[in-house]
């Protein structure tokens, strides 16, 4: 199994749609095994969103990014990282397609609902920016003893 970071970005809570996303994650298949909502600092998200230093975009995706409640979350699941960006979509709104989580709830780009982390290495470094090791849940998948 591999692990993802991903996050419900400023606007989700607010317009009660986090619990509807999550479903689409958990019926996909992943197992959650971190989340919490929290307030990122500016200092946080830039070192989130390093990669995008100095471009046109970063400081729009700061302000928006740090305007609101986020939901973070730790992801487990076969293919993880892979699974959950197509799910998530395209990040430009105009190419996302109807059926994945931004082609379905996102209008506009920089409110693009959902980020998801890109490689082993990107999930790597931000579930540690977000999440103590003693957050993260390790679990076995005994859904038949509750499922019958
Ligand atoms: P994340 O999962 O949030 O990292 O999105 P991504 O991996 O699909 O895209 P990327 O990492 O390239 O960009 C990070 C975020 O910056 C995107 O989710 C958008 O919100 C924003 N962004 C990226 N490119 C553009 C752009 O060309 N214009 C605008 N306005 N925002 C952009
Ligand atoms: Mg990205």
């Amino acid at each position: 199994h591999e692990r993802t970071f991903s996050m419900l970005k400023p606007g989700v809570l607010q317009r009660r749609i986090s619990g509807e996303i999550i479903s689409r994650i958990e019926k996909k298949g992943f197992h959650v095994t971190a989340m919490k909502i929290m307030r990122i600092s500016e200092e946080l998200c830039r070192r989130h969103y390093s990669e995008h230093e100095g471009k046109p975009f970063f400081p729009g995706l700061i302000a928006y990014m740090t305007s609101g409640p986020v939901i973070a979350m730790v992801l487990e699941g076969e293919n993880a990282i892979a699974h959950l960006r197509l799910l998530c979509g395209a990040t430009n709104v105009d190419e996302a397609a109807p059926g994945t989580i931004r082609g379905d709830y996102a209008s506009v780009t920089r409110m693009n609902i959902i980020h998801a982390s890109d490689s082993v290495e990107s999930a790597e470094r931000e579930i540690k920016l977000f999440f103590k090791p003693e957050e993260i849940l390790e679990y076995v998948d005994d859904s038949a003893h509750w499922l019958g």
